[in-house]
């Protein structure tokens, strides 16, 4: 700055110097300000062909009167292959079904999402965990190895009932899921 101009001796050298300073510094500016736009270009070039993962959408105002998530598709489907789905939805401030019924030891997929607001879950210590985003459908396939009864809480603050929300997951032996599931049903262990 001007004291340093001023106390050097020989005015002009110093102003040479200052200048080609101030060059230098203006130029490594430029050049981190290029890096960032070329990083933010390159970033998005890459997320935009590569998203993070497979992305399903919903109509949320739709959910309730037509397609997959209408109430009485909710909880568990076994298909004719032998396939397991479960069904649910996330809402403040409670999981459809209440109560979820899976088999222990074959694979079970989730396809779920939400109505209101982001909630998540996850079914005790299994590595069954997703978020619900609404107009979004999560899904996962996991298996289950311990039989019993697990906690499903919400796990993404979602309001003021957050802490409250939370849903059963019965694991059961295969053969006894397999009894009680049957092709074309929704299976739940909701007490009616
Ligand atoms: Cu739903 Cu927290």
């Amino acid at each position: 700055m001007s004291t340093a101009v001023e106390s050097a001796p020989g005015g002009h050298e110093s102003e040479a110097v200052s200048v080609a300073a101030e060059r230098r510094w203006a130029l490594i500016v430029i050049a981190i300000i290029a890096l960032l736009v070329l990083m933010m270009v390159v970033t998005g070039l890459h997320w935009a062909a590569m998203p993070p993962s497979r992305v399903e959408v919903v109509d949320v105002k739709t959910l309730h009167v037509k397609g997959e998530f209408v109430e009485s598709n909710l909880g568990t489907a076994l298909a004719p292959d032998g396939k397991v789905t479960v069904r649910l939805i996330g809402q403040q401030y409670s999981f459809v079904p209440q109560c979820i019924v899976v088999p222990a030891d074959m694979p079970v997929t989730f396809r779920a999402t939400a109505t209101d607001a982001i909630h998540g879950f996850v079914v005790g210590k299994t590595n069954a965990n997703t978020m619900l985003v609404p107009g979004f459908v999560s899904t996962f396939t996991t298996t289950f190895h311990a039989t019993g009864e697990q906690l499903m809480p919400c796990h993404e603050y979602c309001g003021t009932g957050h802490e409250a929300m939370w849903a059963h997951v019965q694991v059961l032996p295969p053969e006894e899921f397999l009894a009680k599931a049957h092709v074309g049903e929704r299976l739940s262990c909701v007490p009616r």
